[in-house]
């Protein structure tokens, strides 16, 4: 999604601070960038439908010297991607840059067309630019301009703001898309996360919703969509987290953040080793019927969930993609507990459907990797699972994150209810502080699995299949491959493939099968592949046990306990998928048209 940055300085070249922050916010998925900065009082701007070093390239014989400047990187949602849709947006008065949606553009614009205003791209934003525009011309302040503004506009977005003979103000807002404040001696900056601006600024304060930042001579002040000035709460920066940003030797990041799935799992380990006394000073054991609300990867760790609450506790448990579940009015109360699994903490569908939850008095707790994130901010309680920043949009360790949560908070469950024998509760704690030396086996053999990669990128088609709880690990794995490597891939459930899906196989077709032995459906899934191998497809199985069927390939898995298959087989998923974008030669960190931060519904 869109990021946006605006830095007012003592110094006169921001623009070099905010190209570097666009390139840090480059993670978040988008198809043009742009700058605008104040020089002798008037807007100058540049834009590109490329990356950020298209946007260098294009300003690298330009005079952008300033004290203040916005920038940004589009994600296209309102128009084509192209430089006129690409931001910032200005006028004579003002430039804007703006992350998310303005539901009622359509709306506003034919109230300004009316007056006079001729727009000229396709995007959202001309409506609030405007608008904007409108107020000042009027001759109102800029902060009143805003605040006018805001009384007129329905959406979830946020925005930072420049104005012509202004050379020291810059306003930015919040409402419903991630924000931050950052200061240091020489700066101030406005951007859409912490981690891009870590290196530059000293102290930052998280915006919360429908606040308004001034930043006039360096001073800053907050007020709410009234004008009521509120209280700023600055939070020290963590400096490490610029070195979390760095690939540290690694060709991509997703290969990074795969290999630091160990070190993550250990971590968890150790912070949630207190999960009883969390349970019981949140009251979580009283529930008997939990909602889990989530999207792509984060809903996978959820259906995962399904399983373990199932086989461990009472615990009724409705796994939902947040898309359908904010509409569907679900007749909740006060039996039920809400939970909401998302990486960013930003994602605008799983925003929802906590707000609507809350909305109904039902207690909510969130699992995110991104402390003060909006569902961090709404939810009643969240588990973090502390796994750095994820910058790959391809989610690999912060998957494994969520469910080594998960299962430790069921666990924490089943024991506190006394619903699980306690010696399998000991034994699956005990293998999952153990789970790291089986990852670090898979890892250490993943040139086995780039070759099996070699083999796989040749096929256009593929389909994942898995019984129980691989079965949500096949709808990751052909997740992974279709985003990075294009591939059009499905998970099934292994026993579903003859209801259907075993129509398509072929000679042309690629089956991955996982299948680990101790669960109690292996062999039904061995037969379910021998269906596939039966009409020529073409399998690979991932597998602890060694198989010798002619024309099935295979990568042998260390052997462990069923109950943590999940976390276990989804290294080698993702493995593979990497490596075969790789052979592809796709844009693995950054695939086509996908978002990181996914902050419109
Ligand atoms: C896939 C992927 C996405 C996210 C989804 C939810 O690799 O990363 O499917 O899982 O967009 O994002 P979060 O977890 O941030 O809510």
């Amino acid at each position: 999604m869109c990021g946006i940055v605006g830095i007012a300085s003592k110094r006169q070249d921001v623009e070099n601070d905010i190209l570097n922050t666009l390139a840090n916010l480059e993670y978040r998925g988008y198809d043009s960038a742009g700058i605008a900065v104040l020089k002798n009082n008037n807007i100058l701007c540049k834009k590109v439908v490329g990356k950020i070093n298209d946007l260098r390239n294009l300003v690298s014989d330009v005079d952008l010297s300033s004290s203040i400047g916005i920038g940004h990187t589009r994600w296209a949602t309102h128009g084509a991607v192209n430089t006129l849709n690409a931001h910032p947006h200005f006028t004579e008065n003002i430039a804007l840059v703006h992350n998310g949606i303005i539901e009622n553009y359509d709306e506003i614009k034919s109230e300004l067309q009316k007056e006079g205003y001729v727009f000229k791209t396709e995007t959202d934003t001309e409506a609030i630019l405007f608008l904007i525009d409108k107020y000042i011309s009027k001759g109102l302040s800029p902060l009143d301009s805003v605040i006018n503004s805001l009384k007129h506009v329905v959406g979830a977005f946020a925005l930072a703001i420049i104005f012509k003979n202004y050379n020291d103000l810059m306003i930015g807002v919040k409402k419903g898309a991630p924000l931050v404040v950052g200061k240091s001696d020489n700066h101030v900056v406005i951007a859409s996360d912490v981690t891009s601006i870590s290196k530059i600024v000293d102290d930052v304060i998280y915006l919360k919703d429908e606040n308004i930042v001034q930043i006039k001579s360096s001073e800053i002040e907050l007020f709410d969509t009234k004008g009521n000035p509120i209280k700023a709460e600055f939070t020290k920066v963590q400096k490490s987290l610029s070195n979390d940003i760095n690939k540290n030797g690694y060709s991509h990041y997703m290969l990074k953040e795969i290999s630091e799935q160990p070190m993550v799992i250990e971590n968890l380990n150790s912070n949630y080793n207190n999960i009883i006394e969390i349970i019981n000073e949140q009251k979580l054991d009283i529930y008997k019927k939990i909602i889990i609300v989530a999207c792509g990867t984060s809903y996978y760790a959820g259906l995962v969930a399904k399983y373990w609450f199932e086989k461990f506790t009472t615990i009724d448990c409705m796994v939902y993609t947040a898309s359908e579940f904010c509409y569907l009015k679900k007749r909740l109360n006060k039996d039920y507990l809400v939970i909401c699994i998302s990486q960013s903490g930003e994602t605008a569908d799983t925003l929802a459907s906590l707000k609507y939850s809350k909305s109904l008095g039902v207690k909510t707790i969130g699992i995110v990797n991104v402390p003060k994130s909006s569902i961090d901010n709404e939810a009643d309680y969240c588990f973090y699972t502390f796994a750095g920043p994820e910058i790959g949009v391809a989610s690999t360790k912060c998957f494994t994150a969520q469910l080594t949560v998960l299962l430790k908070f069921i666990l924490g469950l089943a024991e506190i209810n006394n619903e699980t024998d306690h010696d399998l509760i000991s034994k699956i704690s005990y293998e999952l502080s153990s789970i790291n030396d089986k990852i670090n086996e898979v890892l250490s053999k993943q040139s086995l699995i780039a070759e099996l990669a070699e083999y796989c990128a040749k096929f256009k088609n593929a389909i994942y299949l898995g019984r129980q709880n691989a079965y949500p690990i096949a709808l990751e794995g052909a997740l992974k491959i279709k985003e990075i490597s294009y591939i059009h891939a499905e998970g099934y459930s292994a026993g579903e493939l003859k209801h259907g899906p075993l129509a398509l196989v072929d000679e042309n077709m690629l089956v991955v099968v996982i299948a680990n032995s101790t669960s109690e459906v292996y062999l039904k899934t061995i037969s379910n592949m021998e269906n596939v191998i039966a009409r020529n497809g073409n399998v690979i199985i991932i597998s602890d046990k060694k198989l010798d069927i002619k024309n099935v390939k295979q990568f042998v898995m260390p052997s462990i306990i069923d109950d943590l298959t999940p976390i276990l087989y989804a290294i080698p998923v993702q493995l593979l998928a990497f490596y075969v974008a790789k052979e592809k030669g796709t844009d693995i960190d950054k695939p086509r048209n996908l978002a990181k931060s996914v902050t419109v519904e």
